[in-house]
């Protein structure tokens, strides 16, 4: 039989009292973690200012930057709408720069984040400063930090005279209103990505025009190119934070699923048989180049039903002198003996990736 003191018995004094000091410290731990991050936020994204005649737009400029956000840092690649019923998914004519592109757990996002409007009519109050603050350290004009799908990352290393390239390049696409829907991470996830903003970040001053004057420079052109190109952001296997995995890098093997079924990043390290160590230069280059002109497999996916997230048809306008540094660079990155598998068609017609205006007009 059961005591009723028993029924009604309560801890020992001493035991509650370590129980309350226990959760009082806990309590005190995390509120001292809060604050912490807190303080860390408000110090992030700090990028020492470019000077005034590095960021004058000039013609040559201007060029510089076409270049680099069209055929380099690709950032029309995910500031538009993609056409995924065609092979490679090049943009859609019209919707440069205007946002829409959707990143969800088929990226191996936690949720869903949306290429945003980054035309004149969607950076209408941004300063050239904020612009390259958000580019270079993740943190946008309203200090939030953004999902590492945008490789603000690979940019911080930028060099002064590209990241002004770039910006004064941005201002001039044509003004696109469109609006794109706030994105959507759990509590969790918002609070994690505080930690990837970049502090404090001090960009090189641009070399010289001087060209590629011996190997050791064109490996550097190189990196800095597959950098600038996020190449290693599919390339390379990372853990849930992002953090690259050691000893893989360009390994392949990340998985995309697509409208059409799953692709797998290529093994693009110099290993003989499972990367492309076999690959001349000229086989290299070529490759890149075949998507221009009226023979590019763009625009064949109805025929053969593949497909590749890989933005082919616009580092196809890089230059061959760009495109060979990026492979003197990969061939001397340490070879990785990985087998990929090759593109697996679904079984059934998959559901296609929408954009966000599509998402919009299906809505009541
Ligand atoms: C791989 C895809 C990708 C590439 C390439 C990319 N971005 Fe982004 N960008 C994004 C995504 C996704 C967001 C939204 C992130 C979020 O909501 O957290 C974003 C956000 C931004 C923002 C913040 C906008 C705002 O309203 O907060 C700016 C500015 C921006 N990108 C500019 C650029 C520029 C300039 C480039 C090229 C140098 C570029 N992006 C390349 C995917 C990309
Ligand atoms: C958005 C993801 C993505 C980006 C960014 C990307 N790749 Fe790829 N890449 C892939 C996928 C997936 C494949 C396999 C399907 C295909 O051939 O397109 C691939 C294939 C390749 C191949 C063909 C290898 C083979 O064995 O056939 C090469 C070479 C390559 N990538 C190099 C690069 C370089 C260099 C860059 C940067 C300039 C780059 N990739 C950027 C996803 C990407």
């Amino acid at each position: 039989m059961v005591s009723p003191q028993l029924l009604t018995h309560q801890p020992p004094p001493p035991r509650r009292s370590r129980l309350r000091t226990d959760r009082h410290q806990k309590l005190v731990a995390l509120l001292v973690l809060l604050a912490s991050i807190g303080g860390c936020v408000s110090r992030l994204g700090r990028l020492e200012p470019l000077p005034a005649e590095v960021l004058r737009s000039t013609p040559a400029r201007l060029a510089r930057g076409a270049y680099l956000v069209e055929h380099v840092t690709v950032c029309l690649d995910c500031h538009s709408q993609r056409d995924w019923d065609t092979y490679s998914a090049p943009i859609v004519i019209g919707t440069e720069g205007r946002g829409g592109e959707v990143f969800d757990g088929r990226y191996g996002v936690p949720g869903v984040v949306y290429g945003t409007n980054i035309t004149p009519a969607g950076l209408a109050e941004w300063t050239d400063d904020e612009l390259l603050r958000a580019v270079t350290t993740g943190v946008n004009r309203e200090g939030d930090v953004l999902f590492p799908v945008m490789p603000y990352r690979n940019y911080r290393h930028l060099t002064q005279g590209d990241a002004a390239a770039i910006a004064s390049y941005v201002r001039t696409l044509p003004p696109i209103d469109h609006a794109v829907p706030p994105r959507q991470l759990n509590f969790f996830v918002e609070f994690l990505i505080r930690s990837f903003a970049i502090d404090g970040v001090r960009l090189a001053p641009s070399v010289g025009e001087g060209g590629v004057r011996d190997e050791a420079e064109q490996i550097r052109q190189g990196q800095y190119l597959t950098q600038l190109a996020n190449c290693g952001d599919c390339h390379t296997p990372r853990d849930l934070a992002g953090t690259p995995e050691p000893g893989r890098l360009m390994a392949g093997g990340i998985k995309f699923t697509l409208p059409q079924g799953t692709a797998w990043a290529a093994n693009i390290t110099p290993d003989q048989d499972t990367g492309i160590g076999r690959w001349t230069q000229e086989a290299f280059v070529a490759r890149f180049k075949s998507f221009t002109g009226p023979r590019s497999p763009a625009g064949r996916v109805d025929v053969d039903r593949r497909n590749t997230p890989m933005p082919w048809t616009m580092y196809a306008g890089m230059t061959e002198s760009d495109l060979e540094a990026i492979y003197v660079y990969l061939q001397q990155v340490p070879a990785v003996r990985n087998q990929v598998a090759a593109f697996a068609p679904d079984p059934e017609p998959a559901v296609t990736l929408r954009s966000a205006a599509e998402e919009r007009s299906v809505e009541p």
